[in-house]
């Protein structure tokens, strides 16, 4: 059978490959004294609190679970720009707010609706793999610029200024960013918009990770900059509700009906019964419970940081979000005579039971000397993680 040419462009997700080695070795583990631990995982290990979890409930008893409106419950439209108001002090309207199937579709609708055939979207290396391949996936290229710890993994307006050639129609940014959970500094990111506005592009930002950011300097919203800004959020994350598919995306008024026309024909609605629990997740009780779990992440990475960094895994620059840790294992994995992440993520489980990502998916520039730790995961497996790092330190010298 002939694949489409766009199918063969989406490179495969090695991060698969070493999740199912990770699962297959941690049967092998299962029944010794040290279980696989997975620091691979890049969602929550908490799930929906108790209201949002009864509305689904509820919701499901009612028989609400028909098709919405293919942009999503008026309802819940306008309390996610009640939340951009409490939170982040912006003025966001609801009928600039269109519900999708998780942040993931919503990148998906971005692309399909702005980028042309042929059309280069500018992306930091490292960044989220998906990301360039919603590019592709809209016939247009990704082009990774490399980024520097000096630039806190992030693309800069002079290097957005650099890159752009007469074929780039825009940025796509993300911040916080998984793998680095670095974000951009709220005046570069305004310069960043500047050049790309300059030259007519268009300026995307995923901020998945902003409701969990760690730093007043970073938690901003760029959708404070410009109302021609396009962000893209989700209730996976802070709202800790990634199996539930729900995100959303903000975009300037006169592209609501052209995201509707697409969400219409693409997805027909987000899940019904999602969206109506997610009405429950801005009730007071369970922001409270949110920023309680929010301050255990900042908790953990308060805690491992230095762990890895005196184990001589340094982390460049200290995530102000979400719960990553990019470490440079190049050093470390020389003691050992490992020659790169991809070799030191399967040692690592192997020696130590312990489920990590290589940067190899990340992009290319200096992928291979760097790790993703998850700090998703308790704080007694944190603790146990870096014991085995060091015990297998110890025993390799
Ligand atoms: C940066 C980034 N963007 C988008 C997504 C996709 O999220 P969703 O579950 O909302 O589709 C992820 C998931 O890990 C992510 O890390």
């Amino acid at each position: 059978m002939r694949i489409s040419s766009r199918a063969e462009r989406i490179e495969p997700f090695y991060v698969m490959e070493v999740a199912k080695a990770a699962s297959t070795l941690a049967r092998e583990f299962a029944h010794t004294d040290r279980p696989m631990i997975f620091l691979n995982i890049g969602e929550p290990d908490f799930t929906a609190p108790p209201l949002v979890q009864e509305a689904a409930a509820r919701a499901v008893r009612a028989g609400a679970t028909r098709y919405t409106h293919a942009i999503g419950l008026d309802h819940l439209r306008a309390r996610i720009s009640g939340w951009y108001r409490e939170r982040f002090a912006v003025d966001v309207p609801a009928r600039r707010i269109v519900v999708t199937a998780g942040a993931s579709a919503a990148l998906q609708l971005a692309c399909l609706a702005l980028i042309e055939a042929g059309d280069e979207m500018l992306l930091p290396d490292p960044s989220y793999p998906c990301n360039r391949h919603f590019v592709s996936a809209a016939d247009g290229r990704a082009v990774l610029v490399p980024t520097t710890a000096a630039e806190r993994f992030q693309l800069s307006a002079a290097k957005v200024e650099d890159a752009w050639t007469e074929r780039t129609r825009g940025v796509l940014l993300a911040s916080p960013s998984n793998p680095t959970g670095t974000s951009i500094a709220p005046d570069e990111l305004r310069r960043i918009h500047e050049v790309v506005s300059k030259r007519g592009g268009i300026t995307l930002i995923d901020e998945i990770y902003l409701g969990l950011s760690y730093d007043s300097t970073f938690g901003q919203t760029a959708l404070a900059i410009d109302d021609q800004v396009i962000s893209i959020n989700s209730f996976s994350k802070y709202f800790n509700m990634t199996g539930w598919r729900l995100g959303w995306l903000v975009v300037p008024e006169a592209l609501v009906p052209v995201i509707e026309r697409l969400a219409q024909n693409l997805f027909i609605c987000p899940s019904t019964v999602s969206q109506y629990a997610a009405l429950a997740c801005f009730e007071p009780e369970s922001i409270a419970e949110y920023e309680r779990r929010r301050a255990e992440f900042k908790a953990r990475r308060d805690w491992f940081i230095p762990q890895l960094d005196a184990l001589g895994l340094k982390v460049p620059v200290v995530p102000d979000g979400a719960f990553y840790a990019w470490a440079d294992c190049s050093a470390f994995g020389e003691k050992l005579g490992i020659a790169n992440s991809w070799d030191f993520a399967f040692e690592a489980m192997k020696k130590a039971h312990l489920a990590i990502t290589p940067g190899r998916d990340f992009g290319s520039a200096e992928t291979a000397r760097f790790v993703r730790f998850s700090t998703a995961s308790s704080m007694a497996h944190l603790e146990e993680s870096v014991e085995r790092l060091r015990a297998w330190a110890t025993v390799a010298a």
